[in-house]
């Protein structure tokens, strides 16, 4: 079973935060509602109130207005303003009554009610006696008391207003303060979301990535050959599963490869034998001890000799090869003159490079201190380059071998980086230079593994296996030097190794 897959991870990252942004919505909802409410409660009741107070006052007014024009002018039209005026205020009164919901302004509203009472019963006084014609006494308590009643009455109203002016005030502050809480807590909210979605996806994204990087290190590896390495799962999701696929896909292509090795190494063995003795039997034929032998004949059995020949070194390649995978290969170490090596090479393979019309130029320079080699491997590598730059180099071509002492900083960054030099900072540098026809760049670092040629194989009339660059890197790597190429397309090669003075380097299996 997996557990703790990735999809499960995303779901719970995706549901946290629609959770987060509905419970966002269903409090800012709740909110807005909310202020629907009050801005409602607003628009109907608290400013016609306010409204209808105001008019409340007016109509006080009026009433005052006409009832001391009527009064004075006896003229019945004020009266019947007054009348109206009288009823208007009433209504609203009523109106007031009947909207309040509030014990304060209750108490105002019967407050204005009694007064206004008190104010029509003084006026209706003065009516009544004013029909009898009778003359109204100066009475200046009576008309304190009206206008004290006057005063109360508009203060009453006044106060109904402010009470509700008040209320309203309040309303609003509280309209603000739901509005400031509301985004408080929204961004709060948001700021939550937004900080779990980048820790989130942060750690889920390095829990992606960081697995994957490794897995595309491993496969980078595979793909130089190294079908040793193997990756560590670590965890048991979709990733984990990739990683145990890759492992069991590394198994099986170490199988296949050591299976494709030991069928080599058996057939190259099992070919050697009777290779011998076909070569022994033609060299009887050609020394004529089987009996006499024609001149085309001859020609014949010459051919089939340098074949057998050839045969035979690539049958060696491949057992080298074989022994060198296997960790069998033996090496004889002793201090020797590299440059007696290098001056032995170029004798033996000067008349090949002659037939083909090359010069050899090798420039010995001063002496050099000897070096811990086997001088059979070391003499190998050397026929191996000598012979790939008479191969690839075309006829009228120059090859150029030089020796020198080099330090670390020699050896370039790109070879450099794989190389197993530890703590030798001194060697000797071999340089092998043709005219040949180069290499391309992005095929140095490829020539040197096993059965890799560029597609100029076969010019200058050799065939070859592409064994030689591989068992040379092996050799000069088991000696603890290093080995490149400097080359492009059309400008020949340099060819360049280096063996380490001082043998303090710890060998790698
Ligand atoms: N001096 C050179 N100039 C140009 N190309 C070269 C040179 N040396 C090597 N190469 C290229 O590198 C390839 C690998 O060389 P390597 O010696 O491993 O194989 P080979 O010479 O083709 O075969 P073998 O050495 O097994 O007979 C060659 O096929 C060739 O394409
Ligand atoms: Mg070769």
């Amino acid at each position: 079973m997996v557990k703790n897959s990735l999809w499960k991870r995303i779901l719970f990252g995706y549901i946290t935060i629609v959770v987060c942004m509905m419970v966002m919505s269903f409090y800012l909802i709740y909110r807005l509602n909310y202020l629907n409410k009050v801005t409602d409660s607003i628009m109907r009741a608290d400013i016609p109130f306010i409204e209808n107070g105001e008019k409340l006052v007016d109509c006080l007014l009026e009433q005052v207005r006409n009832e001391k024009k009527y009064l004075i002018t006896h003229d019945n039209a004020f009266l019947d303003l007054f009348d109206q005026k009288k009823r208007e205020f009433l209504e609203r009164l009523k109106y007031l009554e009947e909207s309040v919901t509030y014990r304060k302004k209750d108490e105002a509203i019967q407050q204005t009610r009694e007064l206004h009472k008190k104010y029509l019963s003084m006026v209706s006084k003065e009516i009544i006696l004013m029909g009898k014609d009778e003359v109204i006494p100066p009475d200046t308590r009576y008309e304190e008391e009206k206008k004290k009643t006057l005063d109360q009455l508009t203060q009453s109203i006044n106060k109904l207003i402010l009470v509700t002016q008040t209320e309203l005030i309040k309303k609003i502050g509280l309209f603000q303060q739901i509005g400031y809480k509301s985004t408080r807590i929204s961004l709060i909210i948001i700021l939550f979301a937004v900080l779990f979605g980048a820790i989130f996806g942060y750690f889920f994204t390095r829990s992606i990535c960081s697995p994957i990087k490794i897995l595309k290190d491993a496969t980078e590896h595979i793909a130089h050959g190294d079908l040793d390495h193997r990756i560590e799962v670590t965890s048991n999701d979709e990733i984990g599963t990739l990683g145990m696929a890759f492992n069991q896909m590394c198994n099986k292509l170490k199988e296949m490869d050591q299976m494709k090795t030991d069928f080599v190494s058996n057939v190259s063995h099992n070919l050697k034998t009777p290779l011998t003795v076909i070569r022994e039997a033609n060299d009887l034929l050609l020394e004529k001890i089987a009996g006499p032998v024609s001149d085309a004949q001859i020609k014949l059995l010459n051919i089939t000799k340098e074949e057998t020949i050839r045969l035979t070194m690539m049958i060696n390649d491949l057992l080298d090869i074989s022994r060198i995978e296997a960790g069998l290969m033996r090496y004889n170490f002793q201090y020797a003159s590299i440059q007696d090596i290098i001056q032995k090479s170029t004798d033996e393979i000067r008349f090949l490079a002659e037939s083909k019309n090359i010069h050899i130029r090798w420039s010995k320079g001063g002496d050099i201190s000897k070096v811990l080699l086997d001088r059979e491997k070391i003499a190998q590598v050397m026929d191996n380059l000598l012979s790939n730059a008479i191969k690839f180099t075309p006829s009228g071509g120059r090859i150029t071998v030089t020796v020198n002492e080099a330090d670390f900083k020699t050896v370039p960054q790109f070879f450099a980086e794989e190389s197993r030099l530890n703590n030798v900072h001194s060697f000797v540098q071999v340089s092998i230079s043709d005219t040949g026809i180069g290499i391309p760049v992005e095929c140095h670092k490829k020539i040197f593994d096993k059965f890799q040629q560029v597609n100029n194989k076969g010019k200058g009339g050799m065939k070859g296996t592409g064994l030689g660059l591989s068992i040379v890197k092996h050799i000069i790597l088991d000696h603890g030097g290093d080995i490149w190429v400097e080359s492009n397309m059309g400008q020949g090669s340099v060819f360049r190794f280096t063996l380490p003075f001082r043998y303090d380097y710890v060998l790698q299996s």
